[in-house]
């Protein structure tokens, strides 16, 4: 603890810090520390809290190895090899095609949308949904899973095999990297919250249409209502478009803070491109950081 307020390391890290320290104590059996009722944000008076009922001492030896986020970095690019990065290719670009402009603008209305209270209600309001064609070819619907009141939200563009085929987001290759870049910002996956722009698998994972973006969109646009996430990362071009059409392409704004209606989006790149892209991923590093201080200091 003295250690990083000696270093003068940042308050999102410090926190962060902390969090993964009071994990290691509610492992070692320490259970009356209830951390899925503690907001993030009071995280800091615990902090102090800790300061002050910890003698220096037995603090430096009660607390877990300290995870250096230098460390953990390492431990996400070693992961990324093993899922089969591969080297850099000059033409292995980012998917910076265009993308069809009316991509959040429901190109026709949207039916009525049933307001409803909670996430639990509204994924059973619409887990028949066929309002395009890709309700006929998936298997399942994948809404999203997370925590309810995640302050942060990844947002992806659509499920995959792996994600048809088990019914939960990000499970493949791809979202094994985003679990442990998610942990490397020292969070627990189950503490954010990860859905896509679109429900169903789109064919040969081509890109959704912006036509089935629309269908699906007031089914977004209520989980964000419901979740209210301080911050929502977009994972590529499609996402990020989805929200905000008018922008470039992902290498232009990555990293950048953008507006979707008084909310803060951050966009990086896609986990599957990070894992055909091994120089991508220091900038992706850099996002996760920037995320991780976003999230935690409003
Ligand atoms: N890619 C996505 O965009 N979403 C998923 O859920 C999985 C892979």
């Amino acid at each position: 603890m003295e250690r990083t307020r000696d270093q003068g390391v940042d308050y999102a890290t410090m926190v962060l810090h902390l969090e993964n320290q009071l994990n290691w104590l509610r492992k070692q059996g320490c259970t009356h520390l209830n951390l899925e009722e503690m907001p993030q944000a009071e995280l800091h008076k615990l902090l102090e809290g800790v300061y002050r009922i910890v003698p220096e001492g037995q603090a430096a030896e009660a607390s877990p190895p300290p995870q250096e986020p230098e460390g953990l970095k390492e431990q996400v690019r070693e992961l990324s090899e093993q899922l089969g990065a591969e080297p850099q290719s000059p033409s292995a670009q980012p998917d910076d095609r265009p993308t069809p402009p009316s991509l959040n603008a429901p190109s026709t209305p949207a039916p009525p949308s049933t307001q409803t209270t909670t996430l639990e209600a509204l994924q059973q309001t619409h887990h028949n949904c066929q309002r395009c064609a890709l309700g006929k070819t998936r298997t399942h619907l994948v809404f999203g899973e997370g925590n309810a009141g995640a302050r942060l939200l990844f947002l992806g563009e659509g499920p995959g095999a792996d994600e048809d085929a088990s019914g939960r987001p990000f499970v493949g290759r791809a979202g094994k990297l985003l679990s442990k870049m998610i942990l490397s910002m020292g969070i627990d996956r189950p503490d954010v919250y990860i859905t896509n722009v679109v429900k169903c698998r789109p064919p040969g994972n081509r890109n959704p249409e912006a036509e089935e973006v629309a269908q699906c969109f007031p089914i977004l646009e209520q989980q964000i209502a419901l979740i209210n996430p301080a911050l929502i990362i977009t994972l590529g071009n499609v996402p990020t478009r989805a929200l905000i059409p008018d922008i470039p392409g992902i290498t232009k704004v990555r990293g950048k803070t953008l507006n979707y209606h008084g909310r803060t989006v951050l966009p990086t790149f896609h986990p599957a491109y990070l894992l055909r892209n091994r120089s991508a991923f220091e900038l992706a590093w850099q996002d996760f950081r920037t995320a991780a201080q976003l999230a935690f200091s409003q």
